[in-house]
C-alpha cells in the first residue's frame, strides 16, 4: 500500500468542498431506497440453527441466503454483550486516539497492516472516505509482533478475545454451510481448521459532499466469510442485489454475515460472494469492523473434491493460498471482476 493522509483528520477541517482525490463521480451516489416493501438480507437464528425443532428450517434458510443473497445477518450467535460494548468502547476510542500515537501504527511502504488504506497502487488512484486500521490476527504465529506491542493494553486484550469468539461463529458457520451444501465434513477441518483471520476496523467521518463521494469502493471480499460488526447505528453498507444496491440495515448487536470469493471457490459457485460497498453522508460518523476468516496456509484452493464429480465439473481451478492473496493485494478494488482469474 502506498501511504495515504487520514481523512478523519482531513474531516476536522471546515471544508465545503472535498479534495479532488475523494471525488467519485464515476460512482453510483449513495441514494437510500424508500421502497418499504423491497426485500432486506435474510436474518438467520445461530441459537436454532443448532438445537431445537426448527433446526432443519434454519439450516434451510442459511442455504438460500448464501446462494441468493451472499448475505445475512446473525442474531443469537452467543457473543455475549458485555464484550461486544467493551470493544466498541476501546475502537471507537481507538480512532479518537491524538494523531502523535496514531502516527506509530500507522502503515509501512512496504507493509499493509496498521492504519491507513488498502489497495492504493498509484499516487494518482481515488480514495475512499475513511480510515481504516488493518492487523492480522490468527494464526498466532502470523501475528505482526511489533504492531501487536504499540497497541493500546486494553484494546489489545478485547480485540484477543474478541478474535476468538469471531474464530468459534465462523467454524460453526462454516460447518453449517458445509452440512447445507452436503460437503465432506473432513474437508472443512482441512480446508479451514487453523484459518487465517484478520480484522479491518473502519471509521467513515461525516462528508461535506456525500452524493460525489465513497467510503468503501465496490469491492467483493476475498476471503472464506466475512463477519461485520456495526458499532453504531448509521447505515452505510449496500449491497448489490439484481443490479440495485440494497442498504444493510444495523440491528443491534447482531453480525452482518457475507460469503467471500474463498467459499464461493469451495461450494463451485452454489454460494455467492456479493459486491458491496459503504457509503457516508453529511451528519454522522459511522464505524465498523470487519472480522475476515480464510482457510488455512496449507491449503489449495479450489472446489471442495466431494462437491465436484461427472455431474458437477469445476468452475474454478487450484491455486495455493499464498499465490492467490499475493494477486489479491496487488491489486486495485473495483467490483467483483477478478475472481475471472481462478475461472476456467
Ligand atoms: C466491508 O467490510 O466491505 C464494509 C464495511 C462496512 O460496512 O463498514
Ligand atoms: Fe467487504
Amino acid at each position: 500500500s502506498l501511504i495515504v493522509p487520514s481523512v478523519q483528520e482531513l474531516a476536522k477541517e471546515p471544508i465545503v468542498k472535498i479534495p479532488i482525490r475523494y471525488l467519485r463521480q464515476d460512482q453510483d451516489p449513495p441514494m437510500v431506497s424508500n421502497d418499504m416493501h423491497a426485500p432486506s438480507v435474510p436474518i438467520i437464528n445461530l441459537q436454532s440453527l443448532l438445537t431445537g425443532e426448527s433446526m432443519i428450517y434454519e439450516l434451510e434458510k442459511l442455504h438460500s441466503a448464501c446462494k441468493d443473497w451472499g448475505f445475512f445477518q446473525i442474531i443469537d450467535h452467543g457473543v455475549s454483550p458485555s464484550l461486544l460494548e467493551e470493544f466498541r468502547r476501546q475502537v471507537i476510542d481507538f480512532f479518537n486516539l491524538p494523531m502523535e500515537d496514531k502516527k506509530k501504527l500507522w502503515q509501512q511502504p512496504d507493509n499493509h497492516e496498521g492504519f491507513g488504506q488498502l489497495f492504493v497502487v498509484s499516487e494518482e488512484q481515488k480514495l475512499d472516505w475513511s480510515d481504516m486500521f488493518y492487523i492480522t490476527t490468527l494464526p498466532v504465529n502470523q501475528r505482526k509482533i511489533e504492531l501487536f506491542e504499540t497497541l493500546p493494553t486494553k484494546l489489545r486484550e478485547m480485540m484477543e478475545a474478541y478474535s476468538e469468539e469471531m474464530k468459534k461463529v465462523a467454524m460453526t458457520l462454516l460447518s453449517q454451510m458445509a452440512k447445507a451444501l452436503k460437503m465432506d465434513d473432513n474437508e472443512i477441518a482441512e480446508i479451514f481448521g487453523d484459518g487465517v483471520q484478520s480484522m479491518r476496523m473502519n471509521y467513515y467521518p461525516p462528508c461535506p459532499e456525500p452524493e460525489s463521494t465513497i467510503g468503501f469502493t465496490p469491492h467483493s471480499d476475498a476471503v472464506a466469510l466475512t463477519i461485520l460488526f456495526q458499532l453504531n447505528e448509521t447505515e452505510g453498507l449496500q449491497i448489490r442485489k439484481d443490479g440495485k444496491w440494497v442498504p444493510v440495515k444495523p440491528l443491534r448487536n447482531a453480525f452482518v454475515v457475507n460469503v467471500g470469493d474463498i467459499m464461493e471457490i469451495v461450494s463451485n459457485g452454489v454460494y455467492r460472494s456479493i459486491e458491496h460497498r459503504a457509503t457516508v453522508n453529511s451528519d454522522s460518523e459511522r464505524l465498523s469492523v470487519a472480522t475476515f476468516y480464510s482457510s488455512n496456509l496449507n491449503s489449495e484452493l479450489g472446489p471442495a473434491h466431494s462437491l465436484v464429480g461427472p455431474n458437477n465439473p469445476p468452475v474454478f481451478r487450484q491455486m495455493p493460498i499464498e499465490k492467490y492473496f499475493k494477486k489479491f493485494f496487488a491489486r486495485k478494488l473495483n467490483g467483483k471482476s477478478y475472481l475471472d482469474f481462478m475461472k476456467f
